[in-house]
């Protein structure tokens, strides 16, 4: 393990996206549907998971979730490390920030801290508003809700993925290890499913993303119109997402705009919450900016909000 402090001006050392970000290195913007996110997640990340789940931990008498996504970072520290050609990484390093400075670091710290990081802020604003149900929409592999779930009691977590194998992933781990957990099929795009979800909470919960708000727009997704007319809406909707704030001179903030714009991620987070904030809809209550980056171009930033 090792993290080191870097230069700005070595950066283009360890990371691709320095150039593409500035245009020296050809890029394709990606198209970000369905599709594409099937066969970047589904078929490629969440396949890859289960079948690591299916042959070392699914047969096993007992088994702890931690331990198996211990040994999925691994994997994808392996994958990474072969796959010169898609993530440019020339050694174990991968280039994170907190706050504003930027480290070096081997693939599993940067991981382990991103986790931990979302781990204690969402078991923090658990606690004090007294809250002990969640529901992740966009879960992935469920990894948060697990994490989460060794740190502060709760009486029934949900995660939603649009992903297949995620979602049989999570309800596998969640039966081997007798976990208050469960897991079901969600698309930012379909009501229905939000509805679905939600209905299984009885009482006040907490509805946080991470990473998953980065994949869709808001403005298609109609996503907190469809939390507004809930008949049970969250008690409180935490984002822990790249939030882009336009209106941010920092070079850190120009920097993450450039790296979501060519990748097709969200560009209307913050935007849409404001304005609905300013028309009386919803509260904003806290936003903290590029707390941790698990890619430094692609930092999480923390938004919080209520209907
Ligand atoms: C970067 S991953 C983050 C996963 C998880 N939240 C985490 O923090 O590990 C983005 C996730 O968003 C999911 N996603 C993308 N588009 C979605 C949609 N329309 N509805 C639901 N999930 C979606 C992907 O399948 C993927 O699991």
């Amino acid at each position: 393990m090792y993290i080191h402090p870097i230069s700005f001006l070595n950066l283009e050392n360890y990371s691709p996206w320095p150039r593409r970000i500035l245009g020296l290195e050809k890029w394709q913007v990606p198209v970000r549907d369905k599709s594409k996110i099937l066969t970047e997640y589904d078929n490629d990340t969440y396949k890859l998971a289960l079948n690591l789940w299916e042959e070392h931990f699914g047969k096993r008498d007992t088994v702890r979730p931690l331990q198996f996504y211990h040994q999925l970072d691994k994997l994808k520290a392996k994958q990474i490390l072969e796959n010169k050609q898609i993530y440019g990484a020339a050694e174990n390093a991968q280039l994170i920030s907190i706050k504003e400075d930027l480290f070096i670091t081997d693939y599993k710290t940067a991981c382990t801290l991103h986790y931990l990081t979302i781990a204690n802020i969402l078991s923090d604003i658990l606690e004090e508003n007294n809250i002990d149900q969640v529901f992740e929409p966009g879960c992935g592999n469920g990894i948060n809700l697990f994490y989460l779930l060794e740190r502060v009691n709760l009486k029934l977590a949900i995660g939603g993925e649009i992903s297949p194998n995620a979602v049989a992933l999570g309800n596998k781990i969640a039966t081997k290890c007798n976990m208050a957990v469960q897991f079901q099929a969600f698309d930012y795009h379909n009501e229905k499913d939000l509805i679905s979800a939600c209905a299984l909470l009885e009482g006040n919960y907490i509805l946080f993303t991470c990473h998953s708000i980065e994949q869709v727009s808001l403005n298609d997704s109609h996503f907190i119109d469809n939390i507004l007319r809930l008949k049970n809406p969250p008690k409180l909707v935490v984002h822990l997402e790249p939030v882009l704030d336009h209106d941010d001179v920092h070079l850190h903030s120009a920097l993450a705009i450039k790296y979501s714009t060519i990748n097709g991620y969200n560009q209307d987070l913050l935007s849409t919450l404001q304005n609905y904030d300013a028309q009386g809809k919803i509260k904003i209550k806290r936003f903290e900016k590029r707390i941790f980056g698990i890619n430094a171009f692609n930092p999480t930033s923390l938004l919080v909000w209520h209907p």
